[in-house]
């Protein structure tokens, strides 16, 4: 990563102006899955451990451009309050007077957590306020530190336009470490490199797949997403959820993975099927999928093709689930393939969303080399794209 990072510069006597992800579940004000706070601790302690502070800006969830209690950042400064053992400080606003006067008076080793930033519409904004809106939040540093790997595809003012005005912009650990793994580490992959690709909507995965497919050895596909590309193949898929108006796309990864010379691209043999989608449903396993039925899990011989090439595996990239992975017994597959997954010992990437989810369901996440803590983030790399995030930061000298 040719980008400064917090390795780079010096915190002593400065106040780090630090974009993190804290866009975390909440439930009757109580965060409920505290991980992205914890995987910005190693950056925060690092700015405090030198002798400097931490303004901490964040959205959470989508309020665009109103003040909805609900939203407010407040339960996540007590959540980290408790993380890192110390009060923590915060203001109901992200720009203005009151702000100013807070960070005025902060000490070093001191954190305050700003107010959701997306309760100004400018922070999302596709004009000239967006830039307006990153000036007034670049006052609150002397640098500007981007640990928000979760936000990093998305060009808001406290993302990447604030490093106009902030510089040196550098990254932090959490951020340089999604890096080497989902970027890095799949480039320079140790082979065979295997992907498995899952969840609802080949739509969703096209750039995914494309991209791919010039890098990995073997591609794994399972989810509903199979049922369009099995279906544009001419075979019965049922009443299983397809996306009909996408089967000319379909048909068209399908050549394009026939012509990789690189990678081997395979679909579900056999499939778990039921007349309904319902906890406890009777199932059959089918090969061809009778016209009352819907596939709703990959099945038996399936699992045993890609559990094995799994095994075989030295780099492995996991995105989206095998099936309802939610509603047992559909969850049968997707659990086989993160057991399988847990079970080597090879680089092991879970990029982001369901696959997170449901590695946490099965109780494996120690088991794995590196978990995302970015959906679309993670997903926008695997797609090969670039994120404003990252690019907006300072070069190395
Ligand atoms: C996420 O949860 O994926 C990130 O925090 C980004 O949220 P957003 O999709 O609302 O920008």
């Amino acid at each position: 990563m040719n980008k400064m990072t917090v390795r780079d510069v010096s915190f002593a006597g400065k106040r780090a102006l630090v974009r993190v992800d804290f866009n975390v579940p909440l439930k009757a004000g109580v965060v409920t899955d505290d991980t992205r706070i914890r995987a910005a601790l190693p950056t925060l302690s690092h700015i405090l451990e030198q002798g400097g502070s931490a303004v901490l800006m964040s959205h959470l969830g989508r309020p665009d451009g109103t003040r909805d209690p609900e939203a407010s950042l407040k339960p996540v400064a007590e959540c980290l309050s408790k993380l890192v053992g110390k009060p923590v400080q915060f203001v109901d606003d992200c720009i203005g007077d009151g702000v100013r006067e807070k960070v005025k008076n902060l000490k070093a080793g001191e954190i305050l957590v700003l107010e959701n930033v997306r309760f100004h519409k400018a922070e999302t904004a596709k004009d000239d306020s967006c830039r307006e809106f990153a000036k007034q939040l670049a006052e609150w540093g002397d640098l500007f530190v981007n640990d928000a790997f979760g936000s990093a595809h998305r060009p808001h003012a406290s993302v990447s336009r604030v490093t106009e005005f902030l510089q040196p912009a550098v990254a932090g650990f959490l951020l340089e470490k999604e890096i080497e793994y989902l970027v890095n580490k799949t480039a320079h992959a140790e082979r065979p490199f295997v992907a498995i690709l899952g969840g609802a909507k080949v739509s969703d995965k096209i750039k995914v797949i494309q991209n791919l497919l010039t890098k990995v050895d073997v591609l794994l596909i399972g989810g509903a997403m199979a049922y369009t590309l099995l279906k544009s193949k001419g075979l019965k898929v049922g009443s299983s959820r397809v996306e009909d108006d996408k089967l000319d796309l379909a048909s068209d990864i399908l050549i394009d993975a026939e012509e990789s010379r690189k990678c081997q691209m395979l679909l579900p043999c056999d499939h778990v099927v039921a007349e309904k989608l319902e906890a406890g449903a009777a199932t059959q396993v089918v090969k061809d999928i009778p016209d009352n039925m819907m596939g709703l899990d990959i099945g038996p011989e399936t699992r045993k093709t890609y559990k094995d090439l799994i095994q075989s595996a030295k780099t492995v990239v996991w995105n989206g689930p095998m099936g309802v992975f939610e509603i047992p017994p559909f969850d049968e597959g997707t659990r086989d393939i993160a057991q399988a997954i847990a079970n080597t010992d090879c680089v092991s990437i879970i990029g982001g969303g369901d696959s997170v989810a449901a590695i946490a369901k099965f109780g494996l996440t120690d088991k794995v080399t590196h978990i995302s803590t970015g959906g679309g983030a993670s997903l926008e790399l695997l797609e090969g794209r670039d994120l404003p995030g990252l690019t907006s930061l300072t070069d190395k000298g």
